[in-house]
């Protein structure tokens, strides 16, 4: 059985398995090394040697018990014939959104524009196999990417005023979108991915009377289409509220926690495994304070299923020494 698996199936509380959010990125110079000799982002995604090679790097220098697919949530738009760019500090840039154009997209169409992700998929799923270790597929919450195709950018603090105008139109849009979600989810199943973790980087812009239209709903019909694949399915509500409701109501195999949640508090209100919690702010300062920070999560956490792993990606500009000695801290612990 695969490290993730004792966790989420076996609910086991013997170990904690890690691995980290955006753990193939650019604290990594082998990964700077090859992202400037590829200035296109959605290109690089889309490149399957590199995207394999760059997932599997961090792998190679630490004991990490699964990979993360290196792709990103805007690969939906892209599929769905939105333009996607990624501007140097600044963030993604999409273009205008057509609902007719993305209305008549078909599913062959769809997934042969994204056919080297599930490529790159299948390369890490089977490296990965002789390891015994986890390949990690995921996508966008429906909400998150709602947002980006709307807002056209990264929402910092809120949404643009007029977000909510045309509710008509929103809804018909969140349709579309979960209708593809599934089937990005089915490919990425099909090639290997044997765990699907949905990132709803967006979940706390929005208000308690919102929730169930927009993330509850389209949430809960995807972690029960991940279900229906026997594939266990994690999900990142980032900043939500409430994550006992979600929870009770969207019903995860996992779920992982941001770093503004209090890990006593959140042990005791939830029963299924968690994931995550610690900042990546942590990794910036000293190995005793790191010491320090990620043990106290895996004492708090000592008798319940635990996947140790941040409360959002790991950041630029973070030594990868640091990086080692946390994977080391938790797996002597
Ligand atoms: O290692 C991994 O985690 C796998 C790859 C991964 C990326 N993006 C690669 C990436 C994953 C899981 C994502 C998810 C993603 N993408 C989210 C959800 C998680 C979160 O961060 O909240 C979101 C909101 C996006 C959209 C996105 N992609 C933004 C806002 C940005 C720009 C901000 C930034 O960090 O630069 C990206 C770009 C991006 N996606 C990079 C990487 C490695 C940086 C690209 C670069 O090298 O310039």
């Amino acid at each position: 059985m695969r490290p993730l698996d004792k966790i989420i199936i076996n609910k086991d509380t013997s170990f904690n398995p890690i691995w980290i959010m955006r753990q193939a990125g650019r604290y990594l110079p082998e990964f700077r090394e090859i992202r400037k000799k590829n200035p296109n982002f959605i290109n690089l995604c889309l490149n399957d040697d590199l995207s394999s090679e760059i997932t599997l790097q961090p792998l190679k220098r630490f004991d990490l018990d699964a990979a993360i697919i290196f792709s990103d949530i805007l690969m939906l738009p892209y599929g769905l014939g939105q333009k996607v760019e990624f501007k140097k500090n600044f963030g993604p840039i999409l273009g205008d959104l057509s609902i007719d154009k993305i209305s008549k997209i078909k599913e062959v169409d769809f997934v042969e524009k994204l056919q080297s992700v599930y490529k790159a998929i299948e390369k890490v799923s089977l490296n990965l196999s002789r390891e015994n270790k986890n390949t990690i597929g995921f996508v966008g919450a429906p909400w998150t990417l709602l947002v980006y195709m709307i807002n056209k950018q990264s929402p910092k603090k809120t949404v643009k005023k007029d977000f909510f105008k045309d509710e008509l139109l929103i809804n018909k849009i969140l349709l579309i979108i979960e209708k593809f979600l599934k089937i990005h989810i089915k490919n990425q199943i099909a090639n290997g991915a044997n765990i699907i973790q949905i990132f709803d980087s967006w979940a706390g812009l929005l208000d308690e009377k919102d929730l169930p239209n927009y993330i509850y709903t389209p949430t809960a019909n995807l972690v029960d289409y991940v279900k229906s694949l026997n594939t266990p399915v994690i999900c990142f509500p980032r900043e939500i509220k409430n994550y006992k409701e979600f929870c009770n109501i969207v019903k995860p195999d996992v779920i992982s926690i941001d770093y503004n949640i209090d890990p006593k508090k959140i042990v005791k209100e939830i029963q299924i495994p968690i994931q995550g919690g610690m900042n990546p702010k942590i990794l910036l300062t000293d190995k005793e304070t790191l010491k320090k920070e990620a043990s106290k999560y895996l004492d708090i956490f000592k008798d319940h299923p635990y996947i140790f792993n941040l409360g959002h990606g790991v950041l630029p500009e973070t030594n990868p020494s640091m990086f080692d000695y946390l994977v080391k801290t938790v797996k002597n612990y």
